[in-house]
């Protein structure tokens, strides 16, 4: 018997492979994070539901410059990109989010053999894919849900060997590690982008550009508070998965540039002495006592440039926008 070859009515539905954290990484790294002398919060859990449309939001607001600029430079240099990228190659994208900054490269990549989108927010991956595939008809879409910090095996696309596997890797979402880890962290994936193809992989990243600490400062604390929502947010989860008691208005949200590191650091800072509980175990603050939930790290475009050599990459090409804020890198795997 024939099997019904469901590809030729095109691809509508993505498959979809789910390896995410299981609750309980959630319940162990906020208890450890919080038992700690300084407080910290890991900032994979920011993205839940209700994280990731917040996030969306920050995007639009007018402080938060990175998803505009990186868009425009999308958009400017979409042909320049698409040519060094090449025909048939295969798409990572690590942290697809909304799924919608690829769009600008797909409408511009000649005959792409698959999309793999890769997100630790299982809804809103498992539609922005189911979009995605809708609207590109003939492209194979592959949704994982999964930490892009964990090993994940990459699936082939079903009709055979890309030209290339290209890692994209957009937002500055790198500059949220520390420099030893982002480096890591890339030469842990350009293993993963080596496969097939004649052409060697090669992975484009966005990285948001050191420049004035006033217009850093404004992106991570908008005027209209959603940024402060969102990295509270945190705690609102903590309350809702973990059985928490976090009095959200006890906390306020504080963004500062480090300029000693050259990042961006989140607090979370306490507005009074108080304790907090969270599933059976209880925690100390004191007023002005913070949790560290994350560091945003900016780069020069040398500096950059260097630690991808260093990762085992060639930096073959970098793009940026008239105002030097942010740059988008093409490294050869
Ligand atoms: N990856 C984003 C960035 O570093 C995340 C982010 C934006 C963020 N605004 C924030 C994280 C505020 C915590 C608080 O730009």
């Amino acid at each position: 018997m024939a099997l019904l070859d469901l590809t030729r009515f095109g691809r509508a539905a993505p498959r979809f492979l789910d390896m995410a954290p299981a609750q309980a990484d959630f319940a162990r790294a906020v208890i450890d994070g919080l038992s700690r002398p300084e407080k910290q919060l890991p900032c994979a859990f920011f993205y839940d539901s209700i994280g990731s449309a917040l996030f969306d939001k920050i995007c639009d607001t007018p402080e938060y410059y990175p998803t505009r600029t990186e868009i425009s430079i999308l958009r400017d240099d979409g042909e320049a990109i698409a040519q060094r990228l090449g025909r048939a190659v295969q798409l990572v994208e690590l942290g697809s989010g909304s799924s919608l900054k690829v769009r600008l490269l797909l409408n511009q990549l000649e005959a792409p053999m698959g999309y793999v989108g890769l997100d630790i927010s299982r809804d809103h991956l498992r539609m922005a894919c189911e979009r995605l595939a809708a609207d590109y008809p003939t492209l194979e879409v592959t949704a994982i849900c999964a930490d892009y910090h964990d090993e994940v095996p990459i699936p082939p696309p079903r009709d055979g060997m890309p030209r290339r596997r290209v890692g994209f890797f957009p937002g500055s979402t790198l500059g949220n590690l520390t420099p030893p880890h982002a480096e890591a962290f890339l030469a842990r994936w350009r293993h993963v982008l080596r496969f097939g193809g004649t052409e060697g992989g090669g992975m484009l990243i966005g990285i948001d550009l050191r420049k004035d600490p006033a217009i850093l400062e404004a992106a991570y604390d908008d005027a209209a508070g959603i940024t402060a929502t969102f990295n509270l947010n945190l705690l609102a989860r903590i309350n809702r998965e973990l059985d928490g008691n976090f009095n959200l208005a006890a906390f306020r949200h504080l963004a500062l540039w480090d300029a000693d590191r050259g990042c961006m650091s989140m607090y979370l800072v306490s507005r009074l002495n108080q304790i907090v509980r969270v599933a059976d175990q209880r925690f100390a603050f004191l007023e002005g006592e913070a949790i560290h939930t994350e560091d945003s790290f900016k780069y020069t475009i040398e500096g950059f440039q260097a630690m991808a050599r260093r990762a085992g990459y060639t930096p073959a090409a970098v793009w940026t926008d008239p105002d030097g804020l942010f740059s988008l890198h093409w490294l050869e795997a």
